[in-house]
């Protein structure tokens, strides 16, 4: 597909992601190969699946004619501050509908979305969930009806095709992608075009996130012969979103200090601590190659909100 021109010009500033090969006893004791997939060094700000899953909303938005784009998230988003980017530098407006009450101090990752040109509207906790139904932004449409409506974590049809790009880059061999999943949609991207026999393992980081594989299913609805070529396991949250245990803590500066490479504990952290913890269970067979997906997100490392669950 041909990009518009100021997406193009976007694109060349992104550096490429390379695969980094994973050596420890562990993984050499059960003759498996593990690498990570770095799409936290793409850019400092449009790192990980952000990129992916925005690249062809923006395009659409662009070749559409939008004047700007509307989304929603918490106050640490890193879609909304990816979104916020991206937008500033394609010269479109951006609207962001945060969730909670404003605090007289704002975080550093909204005060970022306010140098980037996003207009911040903060919304009560249950308005925000009401605002996940696709029928209750309706409203918004009256006082943005130039802006394309973009739901919460870039979660779109279209952003299946971007985050499928990342498969395009992969080596032939290897058995599993890991993955942390929020909405699912980068999960559901990848699914729509991996190749058997090898399969996606999504570690949700949310508690309670059955419902994930209804939206996942939805969102794939269009590729209606793909064979199920994922699972999801739910166990990994730590207690939550954002949630952490002094565990889970303790993996993230082990790993870190062993192979010079940051993770945050709402998605990679708890990724990695999970396909660690499968590794011991021999859920995996020997020979095999896992590749895990670094899916960006360390702005959100400045946060101070992460609480400990235990
Ligand atoms: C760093 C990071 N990793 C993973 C995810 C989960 O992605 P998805 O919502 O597509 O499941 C997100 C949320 O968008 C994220 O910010």
């Amino acid at each position: 597909m041909i990009l518009h021109p100021r997406l193009e010009s976007l694109q060349q500033r992104l550096a490429p992601s390379p695969l980094t090969a994973i050596e420890d006893s562990q993984l050499s004791h059960r003759r498996l190969r593990l690498s990570i997939k770095r799409d936290d060094l793409i850019h400092p700000v449009l790192s990980g699946n952000k990129w992916r899953k925005l690249k062809y909303c923006l395009n659409h938005v662009l070749n559409a004619g939008y004047s700007g784009v509307i989304s929603m998230g918490g106050a640490y988003s890193n879609h909304l501050h990816a979104l916020a980017y991206a937008c500033q530098q394609l010269g479109l407006k951006s609207t962001g509908l945060i969730r909670g009450e404003q605090t007289t101090e704002l975080n550093p990752t909204l005060r970022d979305l306010l140098t980037w040109g996003m207009e911040l509207r903060f919304v009560s906790r249950e308005h925000y969930r009401q605002l996940r139904d696709p029928q209750s932004y309706e409203g918004f449409k009256f006082s943005h009806p130039d802006y394309f409506w973009l739901p919460e974590g870039g979660s779109s049809q279209l952003a299946l095709q971007g985050v499928a790009e990342i498969l395009d880059e992969l080596p032939d061999e290897y058995h599993w992608l890991a993955l942390a999943c929020g909405t699912g949609t980068t999960l559901a991207g990848l699914s729509s075009q991996l190749s058997a026999p090898r399969q996606l393992l999504g570690i949700a980081a949310l508690k309670n996130a059955g419902f994930l594989n209804q939206d996942i299913a939805r969102l794939l609805t269009q590729f209606p012969h793909h064979p199920r070529n994922w699972q999801l396991l739910l166990d990994y949250h730590c207690g939550g979103f954002a949630k952490t245990t002094p565990a889970l803590i303790r993996f993230i500066n082990a790993f870190e200090q062993r192979h010079q490479l940051a993770l945050e504990p709402v998605y990679t952290g708890k990724l990695l601590a999970a396909v660690y913890d499968l590794i011991e269970q021999d859920f995996f067979q020997p020979g095999q190659h896992i590749i895990v997906l670094h899916s960006g997100g360390l702005q959100g490392r400045r946060s101070e909100t992460f609480t400990t669950s235990q």
